[in-house]
């Protein structure tokens, strides 16, 4: 049986990052590593080992992942595109259990597979999945948690409150999952420790199933002095637009693809409306 001890998170500064190695170190039970660009301004606490690294270099990666057993990448955006030369550097290295940066949608549906926004994560499982089936001796997972709850709450990603003009999609019924982001790093800590039952594929959690409507009625109960002027939305409308922007090489619609497929029924239970009520209180009294 494989037990997982020596664990590198990589990119732990991060949004969802950080309350991963949280997770991690408040769990006891590894040792840990965090991988950071070199320059970074990150800090970390001292009972983690803080190593820089170059991410083009998989001579770089390998040194620095020697003697690791799981290295959970928490890299944003810009450095997705660099996973590839992580894994196998992680590969090269001997480290036995890789979780790329996915904490979001199910590429196992063809639809979400194929949205632009997620060119690189699908490059990066394939890439995984091919070295793995050639016969790297490594394995893999991928955590999908749909939105993050808490942060698409408070950076008003899921109900837009800053403006008080939230998009609401499709009459605002329609059912989605969420999870907050120290369940995201519970998540990860249960797949470290429950290594068989999560070999070579994708584990979903999630906190709680909500509509948009629930969360504006939420939001109106805790400020109800604050007007709300919601926008009707089509979220086809919202593809359409989004797919002639990016014709034209305009990115900045990118987010509204997300929209369209975030909505998959996860299967833990770990939050009510009353966790929903207190992360509206803190942004909006
Ligand atoms: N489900 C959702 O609602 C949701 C929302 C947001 C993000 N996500 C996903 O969560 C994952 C992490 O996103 P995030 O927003 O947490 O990331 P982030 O905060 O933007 O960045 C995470 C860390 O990546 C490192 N980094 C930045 N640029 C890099 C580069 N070029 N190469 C290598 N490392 C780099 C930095 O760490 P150092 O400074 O220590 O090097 C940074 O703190 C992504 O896969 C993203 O798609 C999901």
């Amino acid at each position: 049986m494989v037990v997982i001890k020596n664990v590198a998170v990589v990119g732990a500064s991060g949004v969802i990052g950080a309350p991963v190695l949280k997770a991690i170190i408040d769990s006891g039970k590894f040792n840990i590593a965090v991988l950071s660009r070199v320059g970074s301004k990150a800090t970390f606490p001292s009972s983690v080992k803080d190593i820089p690294v170059d991410y083009t270099s998989v001579q770089s990666l390998t040194t620095a992942l020697k003697g690791q057993d799981a290295v959970i990448s928490t890299v944003g955006t810009e450095g997705l595109l660099g996973q590839s030369v992580l894994f196998d550097a992680a590969v090269a290295a001997g480290v036995k259990r890789f979780l790329p940066s996915e904490f979001g949608s199910d590429f196992s549906n063809p639809k979400t597979a194929s949205l632009p926004i997620f060119g690189y994560k699908v490059a990066t499982r394939k890439h995984i999945e091919e070295k793995v089936k050639a016969g790297a001796d490594i394995t893999y997972t991928y955590v999908v948690n749909a939105p993050f709850l808490d942060w698409g709450i408070e950076v008003g990603f899921l109900l837009d409150y800053k403006e008080g003009k939230p998009r609401i999609y499709d009459g605002g019924d329609v059912p989605f999952s969420a999870t907050t982001l120290a369940s995201v790093g519970l998540a990860t800590v249960g797949v470290l420790t429950n290594y068989d039952e999560t070999i070579n594929r994708q584990v979903m959690v999630h906190d709680i199933v909500v509509t948009q409507n629930q969360l504006l009625a939420i939001a109106k109960k805790v400020a109800p002095e604050k007007k709300w002027v919601p926008v009707p939305t089509k979220t086809s409308d919202m593809l359409e637009a989004a797919n002639a922007a990016l014709a034209k090489g305009d990115l900045s619609l990118m987010f509204d693809f997300i929209i369209n497929v975030e909505n998959q029924m996860l299967g833990v239970p770990g939050k009510t409306e009353a966790d929903i009520e207190a992360i509206y209180k803190k942004v909006l009294t």
